[in-house]
């Protein structure tokens, strides 16, 4: 018998757009988007296996299955092709699906990611933040990410907003996607086979994915626009919600997809 689709919003009406949302997080994540992106489109909002409302799936060993849990979604929800718009770890699987599943993809948005795989020094972070998790909990994990995730001119109230969904995530969930990601093959050479359009957007200051590595990702892909999203930090859909719902639409209005 096939699981259960993920748990998912499903909002407005239109080409379907997909937010995959980024880690240590779940679908709302994506608040200040849903509004304005779904008076024009149909909005669709996953939680991954592990994450929000979908803590009690089994959680996933890599970021091929995420895809594949993608993929599944649009078989349930019958629809043959959708733009994927993937935030972080959502890029990481927006471009695992891209690899895997091109026929169902008519347009792509890599926020604020990479396609390389992790440096030995990230990995060895994602060890230490695995035991951090396991000794002391996603509190203690999120006083020394959330200044990675957001820059320093972040509000009070999108700090909070981020660390509340942050602390709601199952420590299961958040230590299989840290192995997920860490095992994550490089993507660099899949990006010249993507052949949909693509809008890659970073915030100038991300501090985890910065603009020079995106810019890298650009030049491999074969038809791709960068928007550098002025201020902001990595989560740039939180830090600048209006400059990055602008360019998503402005986008979405060129692109045709
Ligand atoms: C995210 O925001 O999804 C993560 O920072 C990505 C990562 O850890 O590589």
């Amino acid at each position: 018998m096939s699981s259960p689709p993920l748990p998912h919003d499903d909002n407005g009406q239109g080409a379907p757009l997909v937010l995959l949302h980024a880690f240590p997080v779940d679908a709302r994540i994506w608040d200040p988007q849903r509004p304005a992106l779904s008076s024009k489109r149909r909005v669709i909002t996953p939680d991954f296996a592990g994450f929000g409302r979908a803590r009690a799936l089994a959680t996933r060993t890599s970021i091929d299955t995420h895809a594949d849990d993608i993929h599944a979604l649009l078989d349930a929800l019958e629809i043959p092709k959708a733009t994927l718009i993937g935030l972080s770890m959502g890029g990481y699987v927006a471009l695992a699906f891209a690899r895997r599943h091109p026929e169902r993809l008519s347009g792509l948005v890599l926020a604020d990611t990479r396609a390389g795989a992790d440096s030995p020094e990230v990995s060895a972070g994602r060890l230490a933040m695995i035991a951090k998790v396991e000794a002391e909990g996603m509190a203690a994990l999120m006083d020394g990410l959330l200044p990675r995730l957001l820059s320093a001119a972040a509000t009070p109230e999108v700090k909070e907003h981020v660390r509340r969904i942050a602390l709601d995530q199952a420590p299961t969930g958040v230590i299989a996607a840290q192995r997920a990601m860490r095992d994550r093959p490089d993507q660099t050479q899949a990006l010249g086979a993507i052949d949909v359009p693509t809008l890659v957007i970073v915030g100038e200051h991300d501090a985890i994915t910065p603009p020079a590595d995106t810019a890298r990702m650009v030049e491999a892909l074969r038809c791709a626009t960068l928007e550098i999203v002025k201020g902001a930090g990595h989560l740039s859909n939180q830090e600048a919600p209006q400059a990055f719902n602008a360019a998503l639409l402005a986008w979405l209005d060129r692109a045709g997809c």
